[in-house]
């Protein structure tokens, strides 16, 4: 099969990669440094799998910046293209994919194109209705930052929107370059893009929960972790995914709330709100309890959202950070990938040492780096600190 792929960002790559094992694949982006990249075999993005497969592997794979002269003798269009939340529409903005299904349809209507981009439910239908076609597809993507391909490799489920016929297609093409023979679910485009929102909204729901829990251990001086422990040890909870934080926060979780909760318009619903509000509350009280400590000056350790993460979309830390920019405190930032003395007006020090300097560092996530200051380390990843 002839596959373009358009977007090289963790979806699209990583897709491009998993399929270009046995199809032809044209990875397509608008940014010309990240085609250079890979057609040089090397990984625009931070994750183990995506570089070695790029390097190692007999992969069938180019990338170029246009897509226009693939769409011709493509058997299908993999759309894996930003959505993002618009605050003013309280709506993902979608005119990426819309601009992208326009140009395609009208070079190639019988093209099958498949969603893989997280949107509204009720895009892929309404989409079809538009271009009276049956041939847009919505496939779930549930991949994680930073272990893309791997999760690509082996994926929990292969979910895909059942409408013109191509949808069992589509889920062999995925399943046999599965790993883990994963169950496949088909699935009304409408339904197959509600698994996805409430997937996400499902975890940001438990990361507010154990969130709240340790704001109440914190304030009643009771230790997080022992509670923790005792309620996760019930099978029906499970022990997981159950680690404090300053928040929730990345590319998805944050959006994909707020899309779900969107989409209920006029539908009862009272839960979804509070997981939205539950973060921001969080985070206001996290800087609270800092500012206890009557600091000085206030060392930042890293600004990206977890472990081995390349970049720093919607880190819960910058919302602290606003909030701590209205105490008479002075914040600096320790950010190795930053490579400049400041970041948006605060100063940046790469020079560990003189960084532990600080009256108190604050981590999202411990790392080694701060074993030696561990008194003076301000962070509630409790299940990493031990
Ligand atoms: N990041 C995740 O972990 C994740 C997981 C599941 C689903 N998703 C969803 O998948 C979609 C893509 O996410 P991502 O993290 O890969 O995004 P990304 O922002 O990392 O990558 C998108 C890429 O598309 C490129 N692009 C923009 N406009 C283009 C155009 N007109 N033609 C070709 N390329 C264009 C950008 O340059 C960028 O490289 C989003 O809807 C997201 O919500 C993301």
């Amino acid at each position: 099969m002839k596959i373009t792929v358009l977007g090289m960002g963790y979806v699209g790559l990583s897709n491009a990669i998993l399929l270009s094992q046995s199809n032809e694949v044209i990875g397509i982006d608008v940014v010309s440094e990240k085609v250079n990249l890979i057609n040089n075999k090397k990984s625009p993005l931070k994750d183990d799998y995506i570089i070695n497969y790029l390097k190692n592997k007999n992969l069938n794979f180019v990338a170029k910046t246009s897509g226009k002269d693939d769409y011709a003798d493509s058997d299908l269009v993999i759309l894996a293209l930003p959505t993002n939340y618009d605050e003013k529409e309280e709506f993902f903005d979608t005119h990426f994919l819309d601009d992208a299904i326009k140009e395609i349809k009208e070079i190639r209507n019988n093209l099958p194109i498949l969603i893989k981009s997280t949107i509204p439910i009720g895009y892929t239908r309404e989409k079809n209705e538009e271009y009276k076609s049956n041939n847009i597809y919505f496939s779930p993507e549930f991949l994680r930052e930073g272990k893309a391909l791997y999760d690509s490799l082996h994926p929990s489920r292969i979910i895909v929107s059942e409408n013109g016929g191509f949808e069992k297609e589509i889920a062999r093409l995925y399943k046999s370059e599965a790993l883990n023979n994963p169950k496949v679910l088909l699935m009304k485009s409408d339904e197959a893009e509600s698994v996805k929102l409430f997937a996400n909204t499902y975890l940001a729901m438990r990361v507010s929960f154990f969130n709240e829990l340790d704001t109440f251990a914190i304030a009643k001086g009771l230790d997080s972790k022992n509670i923790i422990e005792g309620i996760s040890e019930d099978p029906r909870i499970g022990n997981y995914y159950n680690n404090p934080s300053f928040g929730y926060g990345g590319y998805c979780l944050p959006k994909d709330t707020r899309q779900l909760y969107a989409n209920y318009k006029e539908i009862p619903n009272a839960l979804f709100k509070p997981i939205i509000e539950s973060n921001e509350v969080r985070k206001e009280f996290i800087a609270k309890d800092i500012m206890t400590y009557k600091p000085k000056q206030i060392g930042i350790y890293r600004l990206v959202m977890k472990k081995g993460s390349d970049n720093f979309r919607k880190s819960a830390i910058f919302d602290i950070i606003e909030i701590l920019k209205k105490e008479n405190v002075d914040l600096i930032i320790y950010e190795p990938t930053v490579d400049s003395d400041e970041f948006e007006g605060l100063k940046v020090i790469n020079n560990l040492e003189e960084f532990k300097e600080a009256d108190i560092i604050i981590a999202n996530r411990i790392s080694d780096d701060l074993k030696d200051i561990e008194e003076k380390v301000y962070s509630r990843d409790i299940f990493t600190r031990d």
